[in-house]
């Protein structure tokens, strides 16, 4: 649960003295583009789950009261081993199994967090999304994104395209270069006013390859706030992002054997 005046400069959450915050994480999927064989959650960077270290910021942070992770049918026994040392911090988490496309997990844990009997009555409703194959996820843009979703009712982070874009055809020839003015990239967590988030996922059609939530919430005709990502904050998909992430990891002096602290 978060109070205002818990920003930096005092800044306040809504009109209300505070809101809840709920994470879902999809760890649902396999790994296809990694060869990973299981979901990319389980696989080990510095000796520590990926999905920990997904997780570790939203948990830490002190501002989010309710977890859900969806899993694999088959992998939801090794996820809950993962996630057991949580189970002493003051939140709740969830696993519930996902479906066949990233935004069927998602809506999974929708509906999960719909019937969670944590909730305050009129107390304001967030829930972010995150991938459990974001290891970097800063403490910072965390807190800023659940404050400006406080504030608009979503809030997502981006960083401008930086490398010049160019259209290819199927031989591999370039057929023009792409204006880059106003491209973004854009990452997760992606931070929504729950209900009307809820409403607009279970109004999506299942098995939609959206890659992203903040389209279905686009999609309704509500405003999104981009706010500045971190180019740190990038997703593990293929094996050289974790051969980069282990080689970051190394360099920060590998992971905090203690944490979590309880
Ligand atoms: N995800 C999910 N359910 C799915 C597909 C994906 O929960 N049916 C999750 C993944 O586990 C991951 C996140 O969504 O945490 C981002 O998806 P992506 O990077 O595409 O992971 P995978 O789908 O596992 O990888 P690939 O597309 O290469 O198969
Ligand atoms: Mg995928």
């Amino acid at each position: 649960m978060i109070h205002s005046d818990c920003g930096n400069g005092g800044t306040h959450v809504g009109e209300r003295e505070f809101c809840q915050v709920a994470a879902v994480v999809p760890a649902a999927g396999c790994g296809r583009r990694l060869g990973a064989g299981c979901s990319k959650a389980l696989l080990d960077l510095a000796g520590r789950p990926l999905l920990w270290h997904a997780v570790r910021p939203l948990v830490e942070s002190g501002w989010l009261d309710v977890l859900v992770v969806a899993g694999r049918a088959e992998e939801l026994d090794r996820l809950e081993e993962i996630l057991a040392p949580l189970g002493a911090l003051p939140l709740e988490i969830a696993l519930v199994p996902g479906g066949a496309e990233r935004s069927d997990s998602v809506r999974a844990g929708l509906v999960w967090l719909s019937a969670w009997t944590g909730w305050t009555p009129g107390v304001r409703r967030l829930v972010a999304v995150h991938d459990a194959a974001r290891p970097f996820l800063s403490a910072a843009l965390w807190r800023n994104l659940v404050l400006a979703a406080a504030r608009d009712g979503a809030a997502i982070p981006g960083y401008q395209t930086i490398d010049t874009l160019k259209h290819v055809d199927a031989e591999g020839k370039v057929v023009a270069t792409v204006q880059r003015d106003g491209l973004y990239q854009v990452q997760t967590p992606q931070v929504f006013e729950f209900e009307p988030f809820l409403a607009a996922h279970l109004e999506h059609p299942a098995g939609s390859p959206a890659t992203d939530d903040a389209r279905i919430w686009e999609e309704t005709g509500r405003p999104v706030t981009l706010l500045p990502g971190e180019r740190i904050n990038f997703k593990i998909t293929t094996e050289e992002d974790l051969l980069l992430a282990e080689l970051l990891l190394r360099g920060r002096g590998g992971v905090d054997a203690d944490w979590p602290r309880l």
